[in-house]
């Protein structure tokens, strides 16, 4: 079966829903970022701030490649996936690619519970994801298959949408 693969700003609720989604459709569940700090060994925010976003990037392009080449699973991607066209291509040769959105407000809600997202880590976090939000927002979009406004959903509903998509 083909994969699921869920993109989408941050706070936008991937992580939740992905690991819903597989629990109720029993499959496997994969957080392309875990798996980064796993297989490095270390946290996001200390591959940026050691190495760099660059770095980092690379790592996120490489398990692109290598969890496009997985089936059945559902996969949470970081926020950051579709800034290389490459990782789209590739997630969506085995997959159908869902794109989760959210208003600001939401997700300066959902993102300002727990900071651990170094790009938000700035001192005009509203400003940050505003104009973040503004030059991914096309790219989001022409990614996906299927778009779901999250901003008054729980994971729960948005996991029912996803299940009657399919
Ligand atoms: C990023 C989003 C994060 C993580 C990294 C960069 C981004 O993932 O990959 O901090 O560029 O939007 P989440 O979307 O899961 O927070």
């Amino acid at each position: 079966m083909k994969n699921i693969v869920l993109i989408g700003f941050m706070g936008t609720g991937k992580t939740s829903t992905g690991r819903l989604l597989a629990n109720r459709l029993g499959r496997p569940f994969i957080d392309t970022d875990k798996k980064i700090e796993q297989e490095n060994n270390m946290t996001i925010p200390e591959m940026f701030s050691l190495y760099g976003e660059a770095f980092f990037r690379q790592k996120e392009r490489e398990m692109a490649a290598k969890v496009g080449r997985y089936t059945n699973a559902i996969i949470a991607t970081g926020g950051g996936i579709v800034l290389d066209p490459e990782n789209i291509v590739r997630l969506r040769v085995n997959g159908y690619i869902i794109s989760l959105t959210a208003s600001v407000e939401v997700i300066l809600e959902r993102t300002g519970r727990r900071n651990t997202r170094p790009l938000l880590n700035c001192a005009d976090r509203e400003q940050k994801v505003t104009s973040l939000l503004a030059s991914r927002a096309s790219l989001y979009r022409e990614a996906a298959d299927f778009v779901i406004d999250t901003s008054a959903c729980t994971p729960q509903q948005v996991t029912d949408e996803i299940i009657a998509f399919l």
